[in-house]
């Protein structure tokens, strides 16, 4: 998933109509401790495939997590809300990646 050329050719070669994107760094303890890592296979990559499925016209279905959500709210939670995440999903080098830890939940 982090070629980004392996990625593409092969989406420019299979030609689907729908990319389904399970593909996931979710062990949370080490993401926190290797969060380059981990931002590279969660967000980096997934954009790329976004771009790569947009260019071949395939729909991209991304799978996900509700612990980019702080767990709050009284509703279900829809895509576009803020997200609150307990732990980074900033590039590791930003100001912006700071750690917050979600309410109530442990991670160990
Ligand atoms: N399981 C649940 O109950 C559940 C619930 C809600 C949401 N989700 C979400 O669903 C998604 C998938 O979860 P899961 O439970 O199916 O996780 P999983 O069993 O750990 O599967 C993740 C997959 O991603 C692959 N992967 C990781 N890094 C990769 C890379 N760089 N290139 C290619 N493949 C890579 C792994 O391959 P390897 O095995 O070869 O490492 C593994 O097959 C996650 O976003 C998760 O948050 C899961």
């Amino acid at each position: 998933m982090t070629e980004v050329n392996a990625v593409a050719s092969l989406l420019d070669r299979v030609r689907p109509d729908v990319v389904f994107n399970a593909t996931a760094y979710n062990r949370v303890d080490a993401a926190e401790a290797d969060p380059g890592a981990a931002f590279a296979v969660n967000a980096v990559a997934p954009h790329l495939l976004a771009r790569a499925s947009r260019l071949v016209g395939a729909l991209l279905v991304h799978y996900s997590t509700d612990y980019v959500f702080d767990g709050t709210s009284s509703r279900p939670y829809r895509e576009d809300d803020t997200h609150v995440p307990s732990v980074s999903t900033a590039p590791p080098s930003s100001p912006a990646s700071t750690s917050r830890r979600r309410p109530g939940v442990s991670t160990s």
